[in-house]
């Protein structure tokens, strides 16, 4: 009986404790979730963080959007003169939050698409239209002079990519035309570059779907290539894949000539070392007192291996989540043994 007694006020610690974590991960669900992932919703996605009345096309873009918005769609049949509602096919549900954070996010979808798509069912030959690319509207303008156009044209035509599947393989294959934004150039964030951009390459090499909408060969396990690379897990999260495999070129902030396998980067020296090629790609927009505050520069002179590289607060935060959950397991334990007894 005195046990029992004993007992209650830590079970008490124990479930709010569970009730933090659970919170806590709501949060962070609720925060990154979006209407593409969330298939099983019924209810259509209302813009979240957007306010759309800040964009002069939004009001002509819902239309698209209420059916393009979310994963279900409902039009009035003539015949029956009822509504019908269907599902929205995944992938040509747009995200509404990240068309209007992105590049373009001033555009009507019309700018790009033909208009006729304004009738529904939507005539077959639409899907026929050719899309502008990047070139005819960027090509030449002296407004986006900095970005180099031509070059990273004339560089993305000698890639791989483009030697191997000539016209089939565009620019928009690693611009998503409703999602692209600018990152290396003007995030503080290298982290988050750094995710951004591995996931343009991941989203055909880490989904075997996509790769082979371009090529029946067997898509390589990107794992397994790369075990001869040690601690890999944290070089795919610290480096970005065309730190190894894209050419260099002084003025490009982003490489854009993805070479042959046989001429990735190697050799271990060609980062950790005093002219690591991290200073002339990935650390060439961050070479500011920033970066220099947080050590990366310093490591990299040294030639230290494990200092080199940006802010490892994430991994911070995760290894504090794990401490926290370890403590509630002790705390379980510790509890349970007390019941026992
Ligand atoms: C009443 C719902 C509805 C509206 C409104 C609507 N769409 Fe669609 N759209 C669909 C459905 C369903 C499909 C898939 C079937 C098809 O291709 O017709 C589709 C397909 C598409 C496709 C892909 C065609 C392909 O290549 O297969 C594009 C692009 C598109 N819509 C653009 C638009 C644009 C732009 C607008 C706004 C001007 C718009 N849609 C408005 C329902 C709609
Ligand atoms: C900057 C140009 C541009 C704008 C603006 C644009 N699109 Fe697209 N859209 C494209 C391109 C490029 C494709 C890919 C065509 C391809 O690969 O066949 C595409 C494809 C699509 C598809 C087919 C599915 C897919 O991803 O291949 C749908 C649906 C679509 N767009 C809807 C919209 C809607 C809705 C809007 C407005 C909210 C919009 N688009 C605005 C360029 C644009
Ligand atoms: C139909 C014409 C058109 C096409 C095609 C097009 N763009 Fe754009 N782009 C524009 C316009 C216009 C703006 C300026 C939008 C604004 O000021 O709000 C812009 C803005 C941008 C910006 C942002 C510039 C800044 O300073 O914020 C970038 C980067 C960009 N485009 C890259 C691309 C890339 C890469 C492609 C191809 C994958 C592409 N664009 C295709 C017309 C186009
Ligand atoms: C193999 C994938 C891939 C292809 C193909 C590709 N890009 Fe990129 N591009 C990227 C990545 C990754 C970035 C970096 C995005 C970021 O973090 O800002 C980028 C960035 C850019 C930028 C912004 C650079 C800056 O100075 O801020 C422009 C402009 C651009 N690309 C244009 C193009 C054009 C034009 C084409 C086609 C000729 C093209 N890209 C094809 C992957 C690609
Ligand atoms: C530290 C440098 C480095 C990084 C970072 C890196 N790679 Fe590689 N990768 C290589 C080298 C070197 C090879 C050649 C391996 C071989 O030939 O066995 C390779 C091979 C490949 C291949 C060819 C596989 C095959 O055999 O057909 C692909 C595709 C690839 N990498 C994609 C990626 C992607 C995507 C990323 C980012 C997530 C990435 N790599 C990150 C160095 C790197
Ligand atoms: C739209 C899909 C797609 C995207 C996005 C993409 N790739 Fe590829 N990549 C392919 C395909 C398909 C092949 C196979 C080409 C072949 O052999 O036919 C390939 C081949 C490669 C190879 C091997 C070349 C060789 O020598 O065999 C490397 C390396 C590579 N990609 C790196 C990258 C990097 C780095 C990125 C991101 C900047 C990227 N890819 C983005 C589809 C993609
Ligand atoms: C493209 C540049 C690049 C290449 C090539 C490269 N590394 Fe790294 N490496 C990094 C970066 C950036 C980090 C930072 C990771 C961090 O700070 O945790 C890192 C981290 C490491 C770590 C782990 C340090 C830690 O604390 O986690 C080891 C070990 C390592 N590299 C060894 C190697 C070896 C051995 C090679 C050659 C086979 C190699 N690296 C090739 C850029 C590179």
């Amino acid at each position: 009986m005195m046990n029992k007694a004993n007992i209650r006020p830590a079970w008490v610690v124990i479930l709010l404790m569970l009730l933090c974590l659970l919170a806590f991960t709501l949060i962070k669900l609720s925060g990154t979730s979006s209407p593409v992932n969330n298939n099983n919703q019924t209810e259509p996605e209302t813009p979240s963080k957007i306010d759309l009345s800040k964009f002069k096309n939004a009001a002509e873009n819902e239309k698209c959007f209420s059916c393009h918005g979310q994963s279900k769609y409902s039009y009035e049949n003539p015949d029956s003169e009822k509504t019908v509602t269907k599902k929205m096919y995944t992938e040509l549900v747009k995200n509404r939050d990240l068309y209007y954070v992105s590049n373009h996010r001033e555009f009507k979808c019309t700018d790009c698409h033909s208009e006729d798509y304004e009738t529904f069912p939507h005539a077959g030959n639409l899907r026929m239209e050719a899309i502008a690319n990047c070139i005819d509207c960027h090509g030449g303008d002296e407004k986006y002079a900095m970005f180099e156009f031509e070059k990273i044209d004339t560089a993305f035509l000698a890639s791989v990519h483009s030697l191997k599947h000539n016209e089939d393989f565009t620019c928009w294959m690693c611009h998503d035309a409703h999602e692209y934004k600018i990152n290396a150039r003007s995030n503080e964030n290298l982290k988050e570059t750094i995710t951004y951009d591995n996931m343009i390459c991941l989203n055909c090499h880490g989904d075997l779907q996509n790769y082979q909408l371009l090529t029946n060969k067997a898509q390589p396990n990107i794992l397994s290539k790369h075990e001869w690379l040690p601690n890999q897990a944290s070089h795919f999260t610290n480096v970005r894949c065309i730190e190894c495999h894209a050419r260099n070129e002084d003025t490009l902030v982003v490489a854009h000539l993805v070479v042959s396998k046989k001429d990735a980067v190697r050799k271990c020296e060609s980062c950790h070392s005093k002219n690591s090629i991290l200073y002339a790609s990935l650390y060439k927009y961050q070479v500011s007192e920033k970066i220099q505050k947080e050590g990366v520069i310093k490591g990299l002179l040294m030639g230290d291996s494990t200092s080199i590289g940006p802010d490892k607060s994430n991994t911070l935060n995760i290894i504090s989540l794990i401490i926290f959950g370890l403590t509630i397991l002790v705390i379980i334990i510790h509890a349970a043994l007390r019941i026992k007894k």
